[in-house]
């Protein structure tokens, strides 16, 4: 843990709907009067969305796998030393769209080692610790289809137009770490309507930060 902080992550496959629910929770602990910073990756301090623009447009693609992971690794650095860490230093919520799950699941799925995915990890974490990884599962086919309405007639991303079958590796990957670390990780249901999940993540945060339950629950 870093300062007086929380880092809560959001992870899932495209079209899971984080963005909204980040944009819920961060409004539900604003009002509770706590500072909150929402985030997101690849990109979230001006050094980062530099790379995040070469990795998302398939520039970095050619380069292999293992590159396209380091860069991930380098923006990351980057996001954590210059936002993340000092936002947790003052005591803010932090809340960010994909952190290193989506490397390992992602990455993970491009053929990139275990070994050098925790080396990775290692480098641009130190001694920060995510207090609180909420997956939001969808249905690869249901993913894809919201992703698909939302881009309209937009090109695809480096990530997004992979087929069914690797989106439905990279969920079940998802779930699997869920699995692996069931003290960091909450699976929330995707497939329910906006405010179901905004419930079933408000519940989250209650049961894991004693600080929230308390206030939440005095008188107004
Ligand atoms: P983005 O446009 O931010 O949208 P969304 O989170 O809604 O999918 O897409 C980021 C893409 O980058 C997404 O396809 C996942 C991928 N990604 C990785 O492959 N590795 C990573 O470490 C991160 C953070 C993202």
């Amino acid at each position: 843990m870093v300062g007086s902080g929380r880092f809560i992550t959001f992870e899932g496959g495209e079209g899971a709907g984080k963005s909204t629910q980040i944009t819920r929770l961060a409004a539900r602990l604003s009002s509770l009067g706590l500072k909150v910073r929402t985030t997101r990756e690849p990109g979230g301090s001006p050094g980062a969305e530099i790379v995040r623009h070469v990795v998302l447009s398939g520039a970095a693609a050619a380069l292999g796998a293992d590159t396209e992971a380091m860069l991930f690794a380098a923006a990351r650095v980057d996001h954590v030393d210059s936002v993340i860490r000092p936002a947790l230093e003052a005591g803010e919520w932090v809340l960010c769209d994909r952190f290193t799950d989506s490397t390992r699941v992602y990455q993970g799925a491009s053929g990139v080692s275990p070994a050098l995915i925790g080396a990775l990890e290692r480098l641009a974490l130190q001694d920060l610790a995510i207090d609180l990884t909420i997956i939001v599962d969808v249905p690869a086919e249901i993913g894809l289809a919201r992703a698909a309405a939302r881009r309209g007639d937009g090109v695809t991303d480096r990530f997004e137009g992979d087929s069914l079958e690797i989106q439905e590796r990279r969920r079940r990957g998802f779930l699997d770490i869920a699995a692996a670390e069931p003290e960091r990780c909450v699976v929330v249901d995707g497939t329910l309507d906006a405010g179901g999940v905004e419930a079933a993540i408000w519940a989250a945060v209650e049961g894991r930060f004693a600080e929230i339950a308390a206030v939440s629950q005095r008188p107004a």
